[in-house]
């Protein structure tokens, strides 16, 4: 189809001092939340709106969402209003299953070719009841992703190492998490692009394998230290020491919680409970246990670790 040139309400003119009468309508392409929330913006400053959109209908990725970030807005509450505010405007001319085929002419006088794909129904007598639904051959096929592929190949030693930790555990159901432990203690954290080699090797998507490490407090993602040195935050610790044994290690070490110093000797963290609490406050420098730990004590402790 070609879009009729409109009269414009508000007649603007081409401003090149001949008195042009500009088109009044305007061509909005996509109709996710911007071009939806363009259309209605055009149309509220009087311009005649056709908003081409390629899917069958218009929302976007936004209404694939659930909530957004960082707010946590639903997703459909704020899209939904716009959804129906754009379908009522009698300004707005919805085109789905759409594309602009061609553009000519010049600013402010653009005609613009528009082809719009079958439906196999007619909209106007859809009463939107669903039962095409479950006959549909297209809804109903499944649609499966591309596989997932690795953004680079690991380095010949790497494979190696991949190799054989998973080879040890093959035919094991249920394995995921030893083996995560063994490239846990092999690199002291979780190579991200060794995860995802793993995760091609057994047949999972990298998502898979990123839940269940980081359900747990032991993995990490970043290189550590070569040393670790974990401080208990329980109870019991937290009550007699009153904190002056985490400030102290931050101190010495030059790092916070979490973090490794510079020269990459020491690496930080908190254990919810090191299981020393009679011998609270306690810590462990590389699963050595350190009991009843004055702060005072902290640079001597830690002088016995290159
Ligand atoms: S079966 Fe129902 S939903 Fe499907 S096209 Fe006909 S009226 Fe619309
Ligand atoms: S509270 Fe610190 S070891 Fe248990």
């Amino acid at each position: 189809m070609t879009l009729p040139e409109m009269e414009s309400p508000t007649t603007p003119t081409n401003g090149d001092g001949n008195g042009g009468a500009l088109c009044g309508a305007v061509l909005v392409c996509g109709g996710g939340v911007a071009g939806i929330q363009a259309s209605l913006d055009l149309s509220a400053a009087g311009f005649r709106v056709f908003l081409v959109e390629e899917s069958p209908t218009i929302g976007g990725g936004m209404a694939r969402l659930d909530k957004t970030f960082p707010t946590g807005d639903c997703a459909t509450c704020t899209l939904s209003p716009k959804l129906v505010e754009c379908m009522r405007d009698y300004n707005v001319d919805i085109l789905t299953m759409s594309d602009v085929t061609s553009l000519s002419g010049e600013a402010g006088r653009f005609v613009a070719e528009v082809r719009t794909r079958p439906r196999g129904v007619i909209p106007s007598k859809c009463t939107g009841c669903g039962d095409c639904w479950t006959i549909c051959p297209v809804r109903n096929t499944a649609e499966a992703p591309p596989p997932f592929q690795p953004y680079k190949p690991l380095a010949e030693a790497d494979a190696a190492k991949l190799g054989g930790i998973l080879a040890r555990y093959e035919g094991h159901p249920g394995s995921i998490l030893p083996v995560l432990q063994e490239i846990d203690r092999s690199y002291g954290y979780l190579p991200r692009l060794l995860l995802e080699h793993m995760a091609c090797r057994l047949g999972l998507r990298p998502a898979e394998l990123l839940r269940v490490a980081s359900f747990y407090d032991r993995f990490h993602f970043e290189p550590t230290g070569r040393h670790l040195v974990e401080i208990c935050a329980g109870t019991s610790c937290h009550a007699r020491s009153r904190g002056t044994l985490r400030e102290k290690l931050e101190k010495e070490i030059g790092a916070g919680v979490g973090e490794t110093d510079k020269s990459g000797r020491f690496t930080l963290r908190t254990v919810r409970c090191l299981g020393l609490c009679a011998l609270s406050p306690a810590m462990k420098i590389d699963g050595q246990p350190f009991g009843k730990v004055d702060a005072d004590r902290v640079p001597e402790i830690l002088g016995r670790f290159a």
